[in-house]
């Protein structure tokens, strides 16, 4: 039983982070999704943690295989504590490349027996961040099709998107 652990902040979760979580829950047994708290991030996250919990929920229902958990701890103590053996990330373009190979070179010094695997972003969700879609929703845009329908509902709720 091999199970995998797609972790971010998810504030909120994209359709390109959804994207990723489908292709891994199609290559392992399971997939959780971690949720971080992450209250430092960005002078702290729009959505509560049990907001972006639910998001995820809600938008991987369809998916057996994946369940969601919010955490507060180190990603590598929160695998080891959830039984996942290998951290899945998504990689977008090479900006991305520079925190994510720090991310994985400190997680593999913190336990070296939790592999980390990157999944490349579709050409269509390279470009997209969950911090560009509320800078959209902030200004009036429309966020719709770069997030699922009840995320896109929930910006403009509380950023007055269009
Ligand atoms: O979506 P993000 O913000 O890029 O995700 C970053 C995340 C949550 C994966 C990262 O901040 C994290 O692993 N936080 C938990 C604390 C931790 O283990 N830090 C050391 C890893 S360098």
């Amino acid at each position: 039983m091999k199970r995998a652990l797609c972790p971010g902040t998810f504030d909120p979760v994209t359709s390109g982070h959804l994207d990723i979580i489908e292709r891994a829950a199609a290559l392992f047994d399971e997939t959780l999704v971690g949720v971080a708290k992450s209250p430092e991030k960005g002078g702290g996250p729009l959505f509560s943690v049990e907001q972006r919990v639910a998001f995820i929920e809600e938008a991987t229902r369809h998916l057996p295989n994946v369940s969601v958990r919010p955490f507060d701890t180190l990603l590598v103590d929160f695998a080891k504590r959830e039984g996942a053996t290998v951290i899945i990330k998504g990689l977008r373009a090479v900006t991305d490349f520079e925190r994510e190979f720090q991310m994985a070179a400190l997680n593999w010094r913190l336990d070296s027996k939790i592999e980390t695997m990157f999944i490349m972003a579709i050409p269509e969700y390279m470009y997209l961040s969950s911090s560009a879609v509320k800078e959209i929703a902030r200004h009036g845009g429309s966020v719709r099709g770069l997030v699922p329908d009840h995320v896109a509902v929930a910006l403009e709720r509380t950023l007055g998107a269009h």
